[in-house]
């Protein structure tokens, strides 16, 4: 299969690569992969995206991991978050339609209000609070309009990689810096470690039914499993890196953003796990993972 991949310079773009190429860039693959980023697919614009598919031969199946992820930016930049993660979905949609190839879209635990007290279902009722998830959430409906079959979208929380910047990375700069750090308590979540999330995607990918067979169009959730809050994460961090800053509990009153943060946001895998036959890893365990990748990465 010939599979395109957008976003290659992201968490989750540069994790499939690693996943897929070896240390030289050579293919391990039986399936052909194209990375691109915004240099040659910009998702900001409408030109950019149809001269690339028309410039280009068909692919199999596109994974398309762009995104604009800058949640609090994403409250002054709606108009260009909306085309990013919206507006660029549905002209990605009707070309992956028109082209009768296949579609795997990620998407986020913030198209909830993080008001449940309990892990999220792929039918839980969706209410994002801030622009970031309102137009995540538009992507995933035109794409759903669109697409009726052939289309799968994989929400996801919490990413973090030894890629770009990420929680993990910064409590791992912020702890050899300070002494002491406060770190928020009460946002309760799902970490999910981007290699892990990549692999699952090439699960869906070597599946013989997903390979074989027409399919009506299904979200997906995907996270490490376990629940943790980001002050828990921190000291967890810290204790694994072995780096001595003391963590101190805040209030989400006491750390103001320009987006609100859903509270509760944990995500539950089931679905994907039994369709797929796949692992999702303790947060913890894959936590210890990225401390050893992200001594050889920048
Ligand atoms: N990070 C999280 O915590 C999180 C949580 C839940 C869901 N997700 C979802 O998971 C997916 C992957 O996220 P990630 O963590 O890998 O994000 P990321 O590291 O921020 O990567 C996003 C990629 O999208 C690219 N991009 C942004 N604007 C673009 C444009 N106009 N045209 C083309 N590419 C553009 C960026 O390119 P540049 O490198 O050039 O900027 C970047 O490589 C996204 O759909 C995101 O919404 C992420």
């Amino acid at each position: 299969m010939r599979i395109l991949v957008t976003g290659k310079n992201g968490q989750l773009g540069r994790s499939i690569y690693k996943i897929v190429n070896t240390a030289n860039g050579d293919n391990l693959s039986p399936n052909e992969f194209i990375f691109v980023g915004r240099e040659e697919l910009d998702l900001s614009s409408e030109g950019s995206i149809s001269h690339y598919f028309d410039s280009n031969d068909r692919f199999d199946v596109i994974i398309n991991c762009a995104a604009y992820t800058a949640v609090d930016k994403a409250e002054e930049e709606q108009e260009l978050a909306n085309q990013i993660n919206h507006l660029a979905v549905k002209q990605l949609a009707e070309i992956v339609k028109a082209q009768k190839a296949k579609l795997i879209h990620i998407s986020t635990d913030y198209v909830f209000d993080g008001e449940s007290n309990k892990s999220y279902t792929e039918t839980d009722k969706t209410n994002p609070i801030n622009v970031y998830g309102k137009t995540k959430l538009a992507g995933e409906r035109t794409l759903q309009e669109i697409m009726p079959t052939n289309a799968i979208i994989i929400r996801t929380s919490w990413v973090y990689s030894e890629y770009g910047s990420n929680f993990v990375k910064t409590m791992l700069r912020l702890g050899k810096e300070r002494n002491e750090l406060n770190v928020v308590s009460d946002q309760i979540g799902s970490p999910t470690y981007a290699t892990d999330l990549a692999g699952a995607i090439l699960e869906i990918i070597d599946n013989k039914d997903y390979q074989d067979k027409k399919q009506s169009t299904e979200i997906y959730h995907y996270s490490n499993a376990g629940k943790v809050s980001w002050y828990e994460f921190a000291k967890e961090i810290f204790k694994i890196a072995k780096i001595d800053c003391k963590v101190h509990p805040l209030m989400t009153e006491q750390y103001q953003t320009p987006a609100k943060r859903p509270k509760c946001t944990l995500m539950d895998s089931d679905k994907f796990v039994k369709k797929y036959n796949a692992n999702t890893y303790n947060w913890r365990s894959s936590l210890m993972k990225i401390q050893e990748n992200i001594k050889y990465e920048k």
